[in-house]
């Protein structure tokens, strides 16, 4: 059933306002209060050379070219392709450029149907020049459409690398989901021979499985994001956009706690060797928890609906967000007497 354009501005805003509501969080679940750093009374280390700061390989066979990021912390993809959606990519591209840190922009599904839609990106670059975008596709659009049209998603947000999101869950508690997974493996396979962009594969708060992530190997994916369960849950946002007396409301009930935690999904990636990058998600919500995930062998680690709440307030809030998780993360590398990320990934941690 294709969806009219009003019914897709309505669906996402749905999507934002159902995702800011506390029901929608499986709070607690993100497995992040089992882990604890271990206290170093006596670091040998000033405060002011703790360095939180780390890179992007873009991983170019010719130039080996790397970015420099201010810290590990990136914003999760949320939104693209509507009306409200178009301020808080603004706001949090603005935030990207001024502070060199990574952003994924939401779905560019409506991208493929309208390339009228790719305009946003175009007011965005002009306030956000040297925002370090992340392009965003679902793995249901990617099976069905000709590889072109998602090159241009590339083009169109001049991306450093594409997000391509694996959501089961979300799509099948969606009235107008996307439910024909098959060929998934191939149609990742080939994007990455010709994005000419690193590609970073996501969940949306269901986490990762052993088994996924090594099937995930050997097909030259730059990175799995784990966003695991624990925060934000896309069965409950679907679940709730239904009436209660409705079967896809009652269904999402059931499945209210599914998916794998952020930590299990993470240890799980140590489980599994994988050779590409880890990258965290799912219910982080301060820079502590960013130190945990980089102590379990994350390289970088997203957020998304705390940078919901502040890009609706603007720029100063935003400000704030991000002064406090780094701040948070260069505290915790000081206590545990780490000079960077690197030093803090060859830390002992309390399980
Ligand atoms: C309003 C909103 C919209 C989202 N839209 C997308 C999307 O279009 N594509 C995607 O890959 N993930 C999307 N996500 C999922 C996030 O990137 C992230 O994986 C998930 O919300 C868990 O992070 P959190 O617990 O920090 O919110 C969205 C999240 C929010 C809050």
């Amino acid at each position: 059933m294709e969806e009219s354009n009003s019914q897709f501005e309505q669906r996402k805003r749905d999507h934002i306002k159902i995702a800011l509501d506390p029901r929608s969080q499986t709070e607690g679940q993100n497995g992040l209060d089992s882990i604890e750093l271990i206290h170093e009374a006596l670091p040998n280390l000033d405060f002011k050379e703790v360095d939180i700061s780390t890179s992007f390989f873009l991983k170019d066979p010719v130039t080996k070219d790397s970015i420099s990021l201010s810290s590990p912390i990136f914003i999760s993809s949320m939104t693209a392709g509507h009306e409200q959606g178009r301020e808080i990519n603004e706001a949090l591209a603005r935030l990207s450029d001024r502070r060199q840190i990574l952003m994924g922009v939401g779905s560019q599904r409506r991208e493929l149907e309208d390339s009228n839609a790719a305009e946003e990106w175009n007011r965005v670059r002009r306030q956000a020049p040297k925002a370090l975008l992340l392009g965003n596709i679902g793995i249901a659009q990617l099976i069905k459409s000709p590889i072109d049209k998602v090159q241009r998603l590339i083009e169109s947000t001049e991306a450093i690398a594409l997000f391509v999101h694996v959501n089961p869950l979300q799509e099948a508690l969606q009235p107008e989901g996307t439910r024909d997974f098959r060929h998934g493996i191939e149609a990742l396979e080939n994007l990455v021979k010709i994005a000419g962009v690193p590609i970073v594969v996501k969940e949306v708060g269901c986490g990762f499985s052993v088994e996924t992530l090594k099937r995930l190997e050997n097909i030259g994916i730059y990175a799995v994001d784990v966003a695991g369960k624990g925060g934000t849950h896309w069965g409950r946002v679907e679940g709730y956009r239904s009436q209660e007396n409705d079967l896809l409301y009652k269904v999402a009930q059931t499945f209210a706690n599914w998916g794998i935690s952020t930590v299990q999904s993470v240890l799980n990636a140590k489980e599994a060797r994988v050779s590409y990058e880890i990258w965290a998600s799912g219910g982080v919500r301060n820079g502590l928890e960013v130190a945990k995930l980089c102590a379990l062998g994350a390289t970088k680690v997203g957020l998304a609906k705390p940078f919901l709440e502040a890009a609706l307030k603007g720029d100063e809030a935003l400000e704030e967000l991000i002064n406090k998780l780094e701040t948070e993360l260069k505290i915790a590398l000081f206590c545990t007497g780490s000079k960077n990320l690197k030093d803090l990934q060859t830390k002992r941690v309390i399980r």
